[in-house]
């Protein structure tokens, strides 16, 4: 054996299932944004999932006021599940919000949406476990699903219905013993669709009579344009859990905090496993957060606030979108804060897909939105486009400028 292959053999190893996540979604839109900032200030960036919008003033005057006073608290160690004053008004939140009426020992704090994600998908799925996916979805969630050795379907939403649930082929995709939970976010990213109240029990219903987990992520929950947000944990409790992220809602993406509700026993232990990841949630995202949450008018009011003005944003994209841009196919979203838009008819015949499209709007007019592909198959030829990020003037003149460039393609 000669010396170099001695030495290869010898070589540690890596885990191989980090392989899976060198191709994951997560790692193109982050390198898409990367690519994004180097082109400079003056891109319109419609690709954004963050609000523009920053906490309350007041409370983070208070919480400004508590750094300067505050004495060891607000530097220890929180306790592993979050701070008990916190999950209580999280319960208390949910309550008041019209969702499920659930003791503060089912809530568990984590550190963001994606903590939540990874605590929950690992706390319940097995090697082999097939984890129903809607398509197009979150791209956070495949390649989480397949690093722990899941097996994804998909089951696809059309443009042309409003990106509807198909409750009948989500039924199809459930194999007994193979599938263990189907995931879902309502609002949902990229779509923008809200359930409905029969779509929501429907789910609940299939998730008891096949004994699966519903997965349900309400990252935001808060941000419903029309009609009402429906919560699936009120008619499966024992099957569903909730997801949430701090990170729209009041904004904080960048302090990484969030929470899971799902029955007892089943916080007790993803619970545990939160701890062995991080111990336990930054604590200076849970005083401001819990301050944020009790102070029930403050935060009602800045609720309905950035609801105005993403709305008008939304409105405005849509709008702008019908008229310079004719042939995208494309449906009004009445949660969250993206538009996908289906772009078949400029790019399908002259081979272009989703990533060159978006890499040819940033380079010839300084656009910037989310290729479709990287949410789903069906979404190849589409982009998303997200509206809290830029003024209304600027939303026009961006969908204008890709408006101009599709119909000049060739
Ligand atoms: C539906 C959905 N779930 C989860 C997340 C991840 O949340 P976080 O950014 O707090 O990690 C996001 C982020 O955009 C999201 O849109």
């Amino acid at each position: 054996m000669c010396h170099e292959s001695l030495v290869n053999s010898m070589e540690p190893g890596v885990n191989h299932r980090l392989d899976v996540l060198e191709s994951s979604y997560t790692i193109m839109v982050d390198e898409f944004d990367e690519l994004v900032d180097r082109y400079g200030s003056d891109v319109i960036k419609l690709t954004t999932g963050q609000p523009s919008i920053p906490p309350p003033r007041q409370i983070r005057v208070t919480i400004a006021d508590k750094l300067v006073k505050e004495d060891m608290k607000l530097y220890k160690y929180p306790p592993g599940f979050g701070l008990p004053e916190l999950r209580e008004a999280i319960a208390e939140d949910l309550n008041r919000l019209g969702g499920p009426k659930i003791n503060s020992d089912e809530v568990v704090v984590v550190a963001g949406g994606q903590h939540a994600m990874f605590v929950a998908f690992s706390s319940i799925m097995e090697n082999g476990d097939e984890i129903i996916i809607t398509d197009p979805c979150y791209f956070g969630y495949p390649s989480l699903i397949r690093y722990l050795g899941g097996k994804i379907r998909r089951v696809p939403t059309l443009v042309e219905e409003g990106f509807k649930l198909d409750i009948e082929a989500i039924k199809s995709a459930i194999r007994k013993g193979s599938t263990k939970a189907i995931v879902v976010a309502d609002p949902d990213n990229p779509t923008g669709r809200v359930l409905t109240r029969e779509e929501a029990r429907a789910l609940a219903e299939l998730a008891v009579d096949y004994k699966l987990w519903l997965i349900v992520d309400e990252a935001y929950m808060t941000l419903v344009y029309e009609g009402e947000k429906s919560w699936p944990f009120k008619y499966a409790p024992d099957n569903t859990i909730g997801l949430y992220t701090f990170s729209k809602d009041p904004g904080i993406p960048g302090w990484r905090l969030g929470y899971i509700y799902a029955r007892k026993d089943l916080s007790r232990k993803m619970s545990l496993l939160s701890r062995e990841t991080i111990y336990s949630p930054p604590s200076i995202a849970q005083y401001l957060v819990l301050e944020y949450l009790v102070n029930w008018n403050e935060r009602r009011s800045f609720i309905e606030y950035s609801k105005n003005i993403y709305k008008k944003r939304r409105d405005a994209m849509l709008k702008s979108l019908k008229e310079y841009i004719e042939n995208a196919v494309l449906s009004k979203p009445h949660g969250a804060m993206f538009i996908m838009a289906d772009l078949s008819h400029y790019i399908k015949d002259k081979r272009i897909d989703s990533v060159r499209l978006a890499k040819i709007l940033l380079d010839r007019v300084k656009v910037a939105a989310v290729p479709g592909s990287y949410f789903g198959e069906s979404t190849i030829y589409s982009l998303r486009f997200s509206f809290p990020g830029e003024p209304v003037e600027r939303i026009i003149e961006g969908v204008r400028r890709i408006g101009d460039l599709l119909n000049t393609l060739h």
